[in-house]
């Protein structure tokens, strides 16, 4: 479905994404997991169309999507979230969520339309109902995760990109947050996620790639990583225990 082909991206001097390629097949979740200034976030980005690419190529349904812009990418299927989501303190999370519909794939809602699909969308990942038009400063951690996770879902994606979205949250709400991406995954959504936490990553993905240094070191079901050396050299530490 989306085919990364050697992309690269640099900062300045630095490296951040050095000639990566991977493949994302329809319907699966497929995990991406490194140290912390990895190149996880930049690849995400590169992908969605925040950065273009030094070098590289990436292929989304047949289509060539390496240059385009943020919204177009959007606009094809391929909906991001943010690691960092206070992007918009001052509206509501129903108004956060309608920026989903508007500019999304595809479609021209009216307001009252995109009014109506934040709702279905915040119901959809359990977002509470009496909070639904309370300003986004008010929300706590999980309430905004499910915020912008019912963001994505408003464009009516084809690929989801979640970026650290556990991240903050108890281990309680953590199994939830899986389960919510499981049962996107079980609906037909296709994912690509970031995630630290090595016990959900392990549990909920398909296939993992592992990058290190801006290269990926590791590709393969989450039972191969756990004993690919390099990846326990760069990253585990010791051997993984499930
Ligand atoms: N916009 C940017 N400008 C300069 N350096 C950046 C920028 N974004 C990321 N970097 C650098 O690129 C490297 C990879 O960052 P990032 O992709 O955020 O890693 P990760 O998400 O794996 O923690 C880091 O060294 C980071 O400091
Ligand atoms: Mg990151």
């Amino acid at each position: 479905m989306l085919t990364v082909r050697g992309v690269t991206k640099s900062f300045g001097g630095l490296v951040a994404v050095n000639q990566v390629s991977l493949t994302l097949n329809e319907g699966e979740i497929l995990g991406l997991v490194g140290p912390n200034g990895a190149g996880k976030t930049t690849l995400l980005n590169l992908i969605s169309g925040i950065y273009r690419p030094d070098a590289g190529g990436i292929v989304f349904c047949g289509e060539d999507i390496t240059r385009l812009s943020l919204d177009a990418v959007c606009k094809k299927g391929i909906s991001k979230t943010f690691q960092h989501p206070r992007s918009f303190p001052a509206l509501t999370a129903r108004q956060g969520v309608m920026i989903g519909a508007l500019y999304g794939n595809g479609r021209r809602p009216t307001v009252r339309e995109a009014s109506r699909e934040a709702e279905e969308c915040l119901r959809m990942v359990g977002f509470p109902e009496d909070k639904i038009d309370s300003p986004i400063t008010n929300l706590n951690t999980f309430e905004l995760r499910r915020t912008q996770l019912a963001r994505a879902l408003a464009s009516h994606p084809k690929v989801l990109l979640l970026d650290e979205l556990t991240t903050g949250l108890t281990p309680s709400e953590g199994k939830e947050a899986v389960s919510l991406i499981r049962k996107l995954r079980d609906e037909g959504m296709t994912i690509l996620m970031i995630e630290h936490v090595m016990r959900i990553i392990m549990g909920v993905s398909d296939r993992i790639v592992v990058l290190d240094h801006g290269e990926k070191i590791a590709e393969g079901e989450p039972a191969e990583i756990v004993t690919n050396e390099k990846v326990i050299d760069s990253y585990l530490g010791e051997r993984y225990h499930f």
